[in-house]
């Protein structure tokens, strides 16, 4: 057995959809193992752009067995569209899509939670969440009292379990919502997610003793991380983080796959940075040139469409986030977003409160109050979304990648100039540019 993980290596959508798409044929398995419907990958073959929230980008790839794991939250009624939808552009889903019985549900309650919350706070202390209920169901999770499993949909006394933790949960909303009227309604819901689990259980399987054998087989694995490593529960920009291990960290946790059988961990990260929601972000641009980025990246959200933030490259960050996913090779996304520019700046230290500092803060407060220490190199103005090749590039795109590599201390083996799975440049080895004189 052979495992590889993709992890993002900034605050999420750095295209591992594009990427996990793009290495699926290569495999035989591929496994979401943490967060939930807050995730949005997105995959592009020819005309058609698919967009995947739960539901493993693996899965455009007929060959391919796709796993829903254990550390995923899942919200039913939206994973039932993404399966419908696939269904109605003729993909065979069964027997390749498996859901695990001990993955939790997000239920009314957390999305109503969430939105209570998000409400509640404002201004600078708001994390700005994707309002999917990721927190409030990890919370029950932890919290096991209130939790509800996928398993547990399809077990005899789930109605009344739903009517007794509606009971529970209502009073302690209402205290939360502050006069604005709540409404939990037990026997809506029974009917609702009856309906839900009966649709559902045929996917409905113990995907932990499956992986467990599937790693005793001759088979390969792919683990496809979803958000990024800044937005890690432990390791992140807490607060402004997600409520699950999104960093390296998370892989074995979430699968139950242990790390002895994982043997290449991929690092994906935008050629430049971005951020949705709140947060301390040192490198963001507020000006024309985030704005020139925002357009011609599309930088909106693919799940909730909001505006990502942008910003330069931050090699400390990247750096941080390399060393804690034991990063092997770099995948850098979105360089063909980055023609047109004069000079790009990439973030080297930071000041922070007088003195310099070359580590990633872990405090929030710290991290804001970081100034970037920037290098410039010189831009390009061709566009780059034919390239094929390293020798395809102008010189000083070569230039800016090997500046990043060094920065971040590992080497590029993917590099993509487009969303189509097509516009990739494989098996990089840019040393080998060093000595060859290069492009325009
Ligand atoms: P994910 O959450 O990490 O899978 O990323 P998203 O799908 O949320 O966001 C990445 C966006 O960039 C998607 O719209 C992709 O189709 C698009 N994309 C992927 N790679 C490239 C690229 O190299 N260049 C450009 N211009 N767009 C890309
Ligand atoms: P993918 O997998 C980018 C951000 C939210 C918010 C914070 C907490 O597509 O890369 P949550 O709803 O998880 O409680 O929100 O995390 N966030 C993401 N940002 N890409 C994602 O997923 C994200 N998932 C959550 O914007 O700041
Ligand atoms: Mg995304």
């Amino acid at each position: 057995m052979s495992g590889t993980c993709i992890i993002g290596l900034q605050w999420g959508d750095e295209a591992k959809g594009k990427l996990v798409d793009l290495l699926t044929k290569q495999v035989d398995v591929v496994v979401r193992y943490q967060g939930g419907a807050n995730a949005g990958h997105t995959v592009v073959v020819g005309d058609q752009v698919y967009k995947l929230h739960h539901i493993p980008s693996g899965i455009i790839n007929e060959n391919v067995l796709n796993i829903v794991a254990a550390g995923v939250v899942i919200h039913p009624a939206t994973i039932l569209k993404e399966i419908q939808s696939l269904v109605d552009r003729g993909f065979r889903l069964e027997d390749r899509l498996i859901l695990s019985d001990r993955a939790h549900v997000v239920m009314p309650w957390h999305i109503i939670e969430d939105q209570l919350w998000n409400s509640a706070i404002s201004g600078e202390k708001n994390i700005g969440t994707t309002l999917r209920g990721i927190g409030p169901c990890y919370r029950d999770k932890v919290g096991r009292s209130y939790a509800v499993r996928l398993g547990d949909l399809v077990r005899p006394n789930f109605a009344e379990r739903i009517r007794e933790i509606a009971a529970a949960k209502l009073p302690l909303l209402e205290s939360m919502a502050q006069g604005i009227s709540v409404e939990l309604n037990a026997d809506a819901m029974v009917a609702e997610f009856t309906a839900y689990a009966e649709q559902l259980r045929p996917y409905i399987a113990d995907t932990t003793r499956m992986l467990l054998d599937i790693v005793e087989q001759d088979k390969k694995l792919l683990f496809e991380g979803a958000q990024g490593s800044l937005l890690d529960i432990d390791h992140g920009t807490f607060p402004f983080v997600t409520s699950s291990n999104s960093s390296g960290v998370g892989v074995s946790a979430g699968s139950g796959v242990a790390f002895k059988w994982i043997d290449k961990m991929i690092g994906v990260a935008k050629s430049y940075s971005t951020r949705v929601g709140g947060g301390p972000f040192p490198t963001e641009l507020d000006n024309e040139i985030g704005e020139k980025i925002r357009q011609k990246g599309k930088e909106f959200g693919t799940t909730t469409g909001r505006p990502r933030r942008c910003g330069w490259f931050d090699a400390v960050a990247v750096r941080y986030t390399r060393r804690l996913g034991g990063i092997d090779k770099l995948a850098l996304m979105m360089l063909d977003v980055l023609s047109g520019h004069p000079e790009l700046k990439i973030c080297v230290a930071y000041e922070l409160d007088g003195k310099r500092i070359d580590y990633f803060p872990g405090d929030a407060d710290e991290l804001k109050r970081a100034i970037p220490i920037y290098e410039t190199l010189p831009g390009w103005h061709e566009e780059i979304t034919t390239a094929r090749e390293i020798t395809d590039l102008p010189a000083n795109a070569i230039r800016y990648l090997l500046r990043i590599e060094e920065l971040v201390g590992c080497p590029i083996e993917f590099i993509s100039v487009g969303p189509d799975r097509a516009q990739t440049i494989t098996s990089v080895s840019l040393t080998d540019c060093v000595s060859t004189p290069v492009g325009s």
